[in-house]
């Protein structure tokens, strides 16, 4: 019989209570302050960004881990933020896997060759993110390193499936995703596929960011809830988004699942898994949390354009968030979708400031 150890087993580090207020709140821990982080928190609204760009074009940044390092850090060193996301954009995985993508200014994204037969579909790759994005993961490994002594936690990302579907399709950002629909509703066989190449190589993707030392992951489902209805979202959108969720829960990080504008079925997208629910700012918070279940952590819900009004204005908008979370654990204070160009930074620096003296204990 072999004999049998009396040590206990190392703590993994999932099993640790973490210290970052950040992390706490993602477990629905108790926290001392709550925490704050911002959805496009590196950008165009800081003139160092702006000076970063205008040497190197996006691609060139993302694909640069010290330059992609030195833009995620930018927001932590200028407000004290308590997380840090790692620079990129949802787009980038598409190129390993045959689709060519460019930011044009003034334009947004572009595919060069959108997606537009069922044979497409079938000649998209799905080579390792290890591969494809390395730079990004690099960049991961240098902001872990730089803000571990810190304990600032690092967040990774990807696009859900149906977002990336859309771009894939329609070749840019669009209003009404009329391709995509069409496409989906006409190739039910090939929408299935499509979806599930993009599930395969995100879950990768993700686990690799892990792997490389985010501490969070956060998935974002920008399109699906204005593109469609509940009934087709559940269909069409839903299980791909369950599997995604459920290869992804083997990171042993906190998974955010942030799904815009799906406020028609609400609890419904958050039924597709991940640990905490980023909320958009279409519904008031406590009114969204009761739908997801208080039981699950939440994330948000400021209008990022209250950024933009006069700090009366925005610190009753920032308080009416902290009155509605009510000091329930699990509270993740941020946008409730990316902060816009026009942003002044010193309203971010007060925003911080004014968490901190409000909620700290
Ligand atoms: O949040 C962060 O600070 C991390 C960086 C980040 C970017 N994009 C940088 C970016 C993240 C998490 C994203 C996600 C992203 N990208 C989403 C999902 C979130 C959302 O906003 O709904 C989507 C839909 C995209 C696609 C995308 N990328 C669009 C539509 C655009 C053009 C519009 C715009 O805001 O400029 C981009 C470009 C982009 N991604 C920029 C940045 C900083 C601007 C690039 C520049 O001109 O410098």
């Amino acid at each position: 019989m072999a004999e049998q150890s009396v040590a206990e087993p190392a703590a993994t580090e999932e099993e640790v209570e973490p210290t970052a207020v950040f992390l706490r709140a993602c477990r629905g821990l108790p926290v001392e302050r709550t925490p704050v982080w911002l959805l496009r928190q590196a950008g165009r609204y800081q003139p160092a960004y702006r000076a970063i760009r205008g040497k190197h074009s996006m691609l060139e940044v993302i694909r640069t881990p010290e330059l992609a390092a030195q833009v995620t850090l930018l927001p932590i060193d200028s407000f004290g933020l308590d997380a840090a996301i790692v620079f990129s954009d949802i787009l980038p995985p598409l190129v390993g896997m045959g689709l060519d993508l460019d930011f044009v200014k003034g334009d947004g994204p572009r595919i060069g060759n959108p997606i537009s037969t069922t044979r497409d579909v079938d000649l998209l790759g799905a080579p390792p993110a290890e591969e494809t994005m390395a730079g990004t993961l690099e960049a991961i490994r240098i902001v872990r390193r730089e803000l571990e002594p810190r304990d600032v936690p690092v967040i990774g990302f990807a696009g859900a499936p149906f977002t990336l579907a859309s771009y894939a399709i329609e070749g840019g950002t669009s209003k009404d995703f009329t391709r995509t629909k069409a496409f989906m509703l006409s190739e039910p066989a090939a929408w299935k596929r499509l979806l599930g190449k993009l599930v395969t190589v995100q879950a990768d993707y993700l686990l690799a960011q892990a792997a490389a030392g985010a501490q969070a992951l956060q998935v974002f489902d920008s399109w699906a809830g204005r593109a469609l209805g509940r009934e087709d979202y559940l269909r069409y959108v839903a299980p791909h988004n369950r599997e995604l969720y459920a290869k992804v829960a083997a990171a042993g990080v906190p998974v955010i699942n942030f799904s815009l504008g799906v406020s028609a079925y609400l609890a419904e997208a958050a039924g597709c898994g991940g640990d905490v629910v980023g909320l958009d700012w279409s519904l008031p918070l406590d009114e969204a949390w009761e739908r997801v279940g208080f039981e699950r952590p939440v994330q948000g819900n400021l209008d990022p354009v209250a950024l933009l009004a006069p700090w009366r204005e925005l610190r009753f908008r920032i308080d009416d968030v902290l009155d509605r979370a009510g000091g329930r654990p699990g509270h993740v204070f941020n946008v409730g979708h990316g902060l816009t160009p026009q942003t002044p930074e010193d309203n971010v620096r007060r925003l911080v400031e004014h968490l901190r003296e409000r909620t700290s204990t």
